[in-house]
């Protein structure tokens, strides 16, 4: 319960750019990692991994040989993260708009996973996130994006194909929306 306390008061805290009151719900945990497979190696990036709820499922249901990329950029989120004892794990305190500085070979990345609140970062940000997110996507990799509301599916729609959206149980209620790539 203070562990519950603590962690939504950095939630609070930082409200503008965690746009969140606490962590995702398992419900939205599950959904976000649809598309980890225990079966194939794959690259993963994450794209705003808060205190990490997402990222131990990630690396929970991935296959030993795959790779996950995950960024943050608030400071005592990052020191819960660096808790994380997985040789997997490759964590980045930096913002998720590096990720191509971190990873430059186009059409190398299976999925990206992001929570990043979209519906309050600068327009610009959000775009530049979507195009170099797409850039890295191998064909037929996918881009699950946590939004608390159900409206972004036309911005998907503009660099994706391919688009759908699953409701969660979430606090607030959550929008998951998968985006294919696909050509
Ligand atoms: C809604 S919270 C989700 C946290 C966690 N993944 C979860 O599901 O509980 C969004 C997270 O994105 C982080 N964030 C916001 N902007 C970011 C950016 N440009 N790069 C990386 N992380 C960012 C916030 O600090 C916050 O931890």
């Amino acid at each position: 319960m203070r562990d519950f306390i603590k962690t939504s008061i950095g939630f609070l805290r930082n409200v503008s750019t965690t746009g969140a009151i606490v962590e995702s719900s398992s419900q939205t945990q599950e959904e976000l990692t649809t598309f980890v497979n225990k079966n194939t190696p794959q690259v993963i990036v994450e794209f705003g991994a808060g205190t990490g709820v997402v990222t131990r499922r990630i690396l929970e249901k991935m296959h030993h040989l795959s790779v996950l990329h995950s960024f943050e950029i608030n400071d005592n989120f990052a020191e819960k993260i660096g808790q994380i004892q997985d040789r997997r794990l490759h964590f980045h305190h930096r913002s998720a708009d590096d990720v191509d500085e971190v990873i430059s070979a186009p059409s190398s990345v299976d999925l990206i996973i992001s929570t990043v609140p979209i519906t309050i970062l600068p327009a610009e940000l959000v775009r530049s996130l979507t195009v170099k997110g797409k850039a890295l996507l191998k064909n037929g990799g996918h881009f699950s994006q946590l939004v608390f509301s159900p409206i972004y599916k036309r911005h998907f729609k503009q660099y994706f194909g391919n688009c759908r959206i699953v409701s969660c149980l979430n606090m607030p209620p959550a929008f998951i929306h998968h985006a294919t790539k696909n050509d």
